[in-house]
């Protein structure tokens, strides 16, 4: 087997799903999110987990596409916290309506997956609902701490990492764990699979903080330097700060703390350059291999056939050297 069938059952699962009708403005913006497509990673990750142990996958279908619907709820709310303009190429959903239809689009999604999960089979459903129900609310931990940190002068390289594994592995390991876990894993192996997908997951992250900085915007469907106009507190800002001479330093606080720059441009051109006297860019690719490796690792340990699990090793090589 190879990825396409998950991939190709997914989309036209997806495709399939109702959101419901009335009022238009609350079921608009999720079918224009939903049918914007994405990588659609995670749903792909519980398909994947579950095939590793059992050929009937497909009951894991509609448990999968409850994690995607999470995953767009997220990120509805997410560009209004970042006051992101473009998503997948297209206007965000708080600038095509607003904000506060963006905030409701994204509850109705949130109570949507919750009802996707019902279908799981009655043994495996109470973990299941208790394993998402604390990941929702570790990713809104890491969404607080990463605008929290925005504002904050002294973060650690440490914090930055817990930040973004709340934010963002937790979903990918929950996803596999998920998967694995409907599949008829062991414990153990489920255990492996939700390291291997959070390990995954933060490796994911750096590397959209890389592509935030270094990406084509065309390809990359999101604003480019949206982090840095707003100060995040990424991996490259970190390395920077912690790296810098003192005129590399001078010029990165110069630009730190104003998150409404005149010339937005200039602010991302000026400490993109710093980023680039100091080899920012190969550091954090060196990071991301070794959340790769440690990741591999994991996946290694599950016991399930080698062929089954060449899957998820591709998938994963794909998400480390992504354009999108
Ligand atoms: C975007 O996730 C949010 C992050 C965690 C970086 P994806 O990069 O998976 O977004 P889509 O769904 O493919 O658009
Ligand atoms: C998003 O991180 C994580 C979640 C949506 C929970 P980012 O803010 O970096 O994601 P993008 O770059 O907007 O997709
Ligand atoms: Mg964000
Ligand atoms: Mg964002
Ligand atoms: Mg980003």
């Amino acid at each position: 087997m190879d990825l396409s069938v998950f991939s190709n059952t997914l989309t036209s699962a997806l495709a399939e799903l109702r959101y419901g009708d009335q009022p238009q403005e609350l079921y608009e913006p999720i079918r224009y999110s939903m049918s914007m497509g994405g990588k659609r990673i995670r749903p792909l990750l519980t398909l994947l987990g579950a095939q590793l142990f059992t050929n009937d996958w497909q009951r894991a279908l509609r448990p999968a596409m409850a994690v995607e619907v999470f995953h767009n709820f997220t990120l509805l709310h997410d560009d209004i916290m970042d006051q992101a303009p473009l998503r997948r190429g297209q206007p965000t959903v708080h600038v095509k309506w607003n904000p506060n239809v963006a905030i409701l689009s994204g509850d109705v999604m949130l109570v949507r997956a919750y009802e996707l999960l019902f279908d799981i089979e009655p043994a495996l459903l109470p973990e299941a609902l208790r394993r998402f129900s604390q990941t929702a609310a570790e990713v809104c931990e890491g969404q607080q701490l990463d605008m929290n940190f925005e504002k904050e002068a002294h973060v650690s390289i440490a914090q930055y990492l817990d930040m973004i594994r709340l934010k963002t592995a937790v979903l990918l390991g929950f996803a596999l764990e998920l998967g694995a876990r409907l599949g008829g894993a062991s414990p153990e192996d489920a255990d492996h699979l939700r390291r291997f997908g959070t390990d995954i997951g933060v490796a994911f992250q750096l590397r959209d903080d890389l592509l935030d900085v270094y990406g084509d915007a065309a390809t990359f469907g999101k604003r480019v330097g949206g982090d840095i106009v707003s100060d995040k507190k990424t991996y490259l800002l970190l390395t920077a700060l912690e790296q810098a001479n003192e005129a590399q330093q001078a010029t990165l606080h110069r630009w730190i703390g104003n998150n409404a720059p005149e010339d937005a441009e200039a602010k991302v051109a000026a400490v993109r350059a710093v980023y680039d006297e100091l080899q920012i860019r190969p550091r954090t690719e060196e990071l991301i291999n070794a959340y790769f490796q440690d990741a591999l690792a994991h996946l290694e340990a599950v016991q399930a056939p080698a062929e089954r699990k060449q899957l998820l090793r591709g998938l994963a090589l794909q998400l480390m050297e992504r354009e999108n």
